[in-house]
């Protein structure tokens, strides 16, 4: 198969969608890969590195648009791009369609096969292609609160570890799930008193057992979150409900009973924050003070680090995509039920529940889109 690889246009995207590692891994299946002149520049890989694993670079977006049956891709593509898209061209990729109508409507009227990482799913449910990005943003979440607590930073002025004689910080983690438990490794890493909370039993349980002694389970509940936020210098919000709008535990109320300088990483600000203060913000200009209480809202919080983030996601995404170039988008749906449900939008029509229940669109079965023309007329 032929496959293109653009640079990302989107505003501060400094992700790729491919590294010189999995170019290397395509072409050992035999297949071509095609990368923009300065692709991985964001992310730290050379184009002579893309060449060395065997890339044809070209010069630009209009070019790997139009020679590539499957695009690789890392955010949704935005208006410049629609017009490059061509009918039954496949796009793997980030879409979030749900939150955009005027993005469903493009890609319906292009007739494109839209494979969405974020609908990808195993029988588990888990969110293979999500769950990397919510691994760095857990493990962020610590380094940042651990710089807003400094004081420069309006932070209460406080080491996450302490030192010999001194007691450390408390952590709380408010959902005990990919970014809560990685938070949790970081933050007692570090040395510090953390709290995870989740409403699960089962996880906390889990939690329980594989964290080290300087982390303790408790019941997400109110009188519990009112009891800890009265003592604790850093709280993340790792909270999901999903399909949900993730629920308000802490409210503008309870600011007034943490300490001047506590600090507030609201990972969950994408399914609109765990807490009620919270609003998105920017890398340019991650926090704000709401009564002395410091919030960080970043909404993409792995587009700090690109390096880490590629490499991530692209780990997770490469044997997906080895799938999808090896037997083409119909056959390698039917053989695995996690791309399939990966599959939202194709050739002008809807095959995604979410997403026609979104803008109320007529809903296609997903199985009616991978009989090939070839079989029907047999
Ligand atoms: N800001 C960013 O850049 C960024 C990046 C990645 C992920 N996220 C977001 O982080 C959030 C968490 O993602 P995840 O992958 O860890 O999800 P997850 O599903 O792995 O974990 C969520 C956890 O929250 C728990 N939970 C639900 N209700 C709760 C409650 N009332 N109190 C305490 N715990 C509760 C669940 O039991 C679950 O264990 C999501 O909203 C995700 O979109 C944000």
């Amino acid at each position: 198969m032929v496959i293109g690889v653009p640079k990302e246009i989107k505003n501060n995207e400094n992700r790729v969608a491919l590294t010189p590692a999995g170019v290397t891994e395509l072409r050992k299946h035999g297949h071509t890969v095609y990368v923009q002149v300065n692709a991985g520049e964001g992310s730290g890989f050379e184009d002579e590195e893309y060449i060395a694993a065997g890339a044809v670079m070209l010069p630009t977006i209009e070019e790997v648009y139009g020679i590539a049956e499957m695009i690789m891709k890392v955010k949704e593509p935005i208006a410049p791009e629609y017009d490059l898209i061509k009918e039954n061209q496949l796009l793997f990729t980030y879409f979030h369609f749900a939150s955009s109508e005027e993005l469903t409507q493009a890609m319906l009227a292009k007739g494109a096969v839209c494979l969405a990482y974020e609908t990808v799913e195993r029988p588990d449910r888990s969110l293979p292609l999500l769950v990397p990005m919510s691994e760095v943003a857990g493990r962020m979440a610590i380094q940042e609160g651990a710089k807003y607590l400094e004081k420069p930073m309006k932070g209460r002025g406080i080491l996450l570890g302490g030192v010999p004689g001194v007691k450390p910080a408390n952590v709380l983690i408010l959902g005990g799930g990919i970014v809560g438990t990685q938070a949790a490794k970081m933050a007692a890493g570090l040395g510090a008193h953390v709290t995870i909370m989740d409403v699960s039993l089962p996880r906390l349980r889990y939690l329980s057992d594989i964290m080290p002694p300087n982390v303790q389970t408790m019941m997400s509940n109110e009188y519990n979150i009112r009891e800890m936020i009265k003592v604790c210098d850093l709280i993340v919000g790792a909270v999901l409900i999903p399909g949900a709008k993730a629920p308000h535990l802490i409210t503008r109320e309870m600011l007034k009973q943490m300490r001047p300088g506590t600090v507030l990483v609201d990972v969950a600000v994408d399914q609109g924050g765990c807490i009620e203060t919270c609003h998105p913000t920017t890398h340019e200009n991650p926090t704000y003070v709401i009564d002395g209480v410091v919030h960080y809202c970043v909404a993409n919080m792995p587009g700090a680090v690109p390096y880490t983030s590629t490499v991530a996601l692209t780990n997770a995404t490469l044997p997906y995509a080895i799938q999808l170039a090896n037997k083409g988008w119909q056959q390698a749906c039917r053989d695995n039920a996690d791309l399939k449900l990966g599959l939202n939008v194709v050739e002008g029509k809807v095959v995604y529940k979410g997403v026609a229940e979104a803008f109320g669109l007529p809903l296609t079965d997903v199985s009616s889109v991978l009989i090939t023309e070839e079989e029907l007329t047999h």
